[in-house]
């Protein structure tokens, strides 16, 4: 990537499709992490860790195909220290116009004797194997100390010297378990700084865990003290508690320059939709008062707040919803809208598909303003996430009747299309879902625990559209799945068909304890 010139310039390093894709649950196919980072180029992020190509199968497809297609940011793949690793990664990125491999190792004495058991001396010499190694495919090589802020200091500045001397070009201090808090943080940034020679070398960057909620304050604290590269994700999705936010870090960042003084290359308006995306891809619905994104942030409800804005925007508003990208909810269109008005309608709701896919979500659009009456933004945007979520998956759902009522035995008659092939059962339940989810496993037998179920309305009124949220677990893995329709029964289906689908792909994920980053 090209040398950060501006010194109050901040480079953001988005993560989401590889710490957010840790995420229990979160896991996303090549398709969906495709699409997220077009989303991600287009919201101008600087560069994309697209995954960790040693990982999986699927996650070297996924950065080689991101590597091959994305135009625009730094393209890069994590490597623990050891050579195969990094071949991997190197191999994966062989299409990128700009490519970083970023390598990685512990440094905190806990890592090192529990989880390496490794010797500080022999973890020193990795890091220098691995840098110096990683320089033959890229001069963009990355160096993270894995648990940076739990490690001996007089190590760390070593470590770092260490890193870019062998020609780490960006340095990364991880709070991997989200333990530091900001001031305590800000000095451990400030004595890197003063204490490694050839710091000047390197851009400093940050990567912080939200396990006490301190993510954000702790990456802003970092800035203020001269890091130039945050790490971050969509949501602040992540490991455990999840990584620092992108959208609050940049939101602050221009909110508050007037105090901070700093600036990325984000295009602000374009954060909703790649909020919502990563959203209706893992399934992880944003909470309603959740900051910048969340369904509430720019609602007002008491009476003395609504006087306020209507006096004065400013009274209660620190930013504008136009400029995250929230355009007020707009009835759209109804069932005689054509196919020309529905393109434009994708397009200014930021989706940019394919011809068949426009296709087949018109062919729903038509189909739901059958049924509803009024259809809204919210409704659009709800069925071509759905139907996008169909996509290239091995089960698709293809019919469900369901008999329920007071009398029982409810029952569900699916219809589901599995490698190509029609099957097609009856099963009963305790209750209608229950009934439905039966079927779902006649026809394909699987061991998975259902542990999550959730219904949420798309908008107000009995004919709105359900989203259900379904999530499976098997063997300590586990996947979303969502799921829209008008019929709740329907929505329930299709969501668990979803998450199977993201189940069969990562049961070919290796165990992340042995992959642990
Ligand atoms: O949290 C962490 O330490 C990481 C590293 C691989 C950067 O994700
Ligand atoms: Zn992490």
């Amino acid at each position: 990537m090209s040398k950060n010139t501006d010194k109050n310039r901040v480079i953001v390093f988005d993560t989401t499709l590889r710490d957010g894709e840790q995420s229990p649950g979160a896991s996303m196919n090549l398709e969906e992490k495709l699409r997220i980072a077009q989303v991600l180029a287009e919201l101008g992020v600087d560069v994309i860790e697209a995954g960790f190509p040693i990982a999986s199968k699927g996650d070297f497809e996924a950065v080689h195909e991101i590597a091959k297609t994305i135009d625009g940011p730094t393209i890069c793949g994590l490597a623990r220290s050891g050579r195969e690793d990094i071949d991997r990664a190197a191999e994966a990125l062989k299409p990128a116009k700009r490519k970083r491999i970023h390598t990685f190792i512990s440094t905190s004495p806990l890592h090192m004797k529990y989880k390496l058991q490794m010797e500080p001396e022999a973890v020193h010499q990795a890091v220098i194997d691995s840098v110096t190694y990683a320089r033959n495919f890229t001069d963009d090589v990355e160096w993270s100390c894995e648990d940076g802020s739990r490690s001996e200091r007089d190590f760390l500045y070593r470590c770092i010297e260490s890193a870019i001397k062998a020609g780490a070009t960006t340095i990364n201090i991880p709070d991997t378990v989200g333990y530091a808090v900001p001031d305590e943080f800000s000095d451990l940034i400030t004595s890197i700084m003063k204490q490694v020679p050839n710091v000047d070398k390197a851009i400093i960057s940050v990567h912080c865990h939200n396990d006490l909620g301190l993510a954000v304050a702790n990456s802003l604290a970092a800035i203020k003290v001269g890091a130039r590269q945050v790490e971050c994700t969509m949501n602040g999705l992540g490991e455990r508690a999840g990584n620092a936010a992108m959208e609050e870090i940049v939101m602050a960042l221009q909110t508050r320059s007037d105090v901070l003084g700093y600036r990325t290359e984000i295009k602000t308006k374009n954060i909703m939709k790649a909020s919502r995306l990563v959203s209706a891809v893992t399934g992880f619905t944003v909470q309603p008062n959740k900051a910048v994104v969340g369904a509430n942030a720019f609602a007002h409800e008491s009476g003395i707040h609504q006087d306020g804005m209507l006096k004065h925007a400013g009274t209660y508003e620190i930013m504008t919803p136009e400029s995250i990208g929230l355009t007020q909810s707009k009835l759209v269109m109804g069932k005689h809208s054509g196919r020309h008005a529905f393109r434009v309608k994708l397009k200014d709701l930021g989706y940019s598909l394919g011809d068949n896919a426009i296709e087949d979500a018109f062919r729903r659009f038509k189909d739901l303003a059958d049924k509803k009456k009024d259809l809204y933004d919210e409704d659009i945007i709800a069925l071509v996430d759905d139907a996008l979520m169909q996509v290239n998956n091995r089960i698709k759902f293809v019919s469900l009747r369901v008999v329920c009522g007071s009398t029982g035995p409810q029952t569900a008659e699916l219809g589901l299309n599995i490698d190509g092939e029609m099957h097609k059962t009856e099963a009963t339940g305790d209750g209608p879902v229950d009934a439905t989810f039966n079927a779902i496993r006649e026809l394909f037998p699987h061991d998975a625990r259902l542990q999550l179920y959730q219904v949420h309305a798309v908008t107000e009124g009995t004919d709105a559209q359900a989203e259900v949220t379904v999530r499976l677990e098997e063997k300590g893995k586990t996947v979303n799945g969502q799921g829209a329709n008008t019929d709740t029964l329907v929505a329930s289906a299709r969501a668990y068909v979803v998450a199977l689908n993201k189940l069969l792909v990562k049961r070919e994920k290796t165990a992340p304890a042995a992959l642990s980053a």
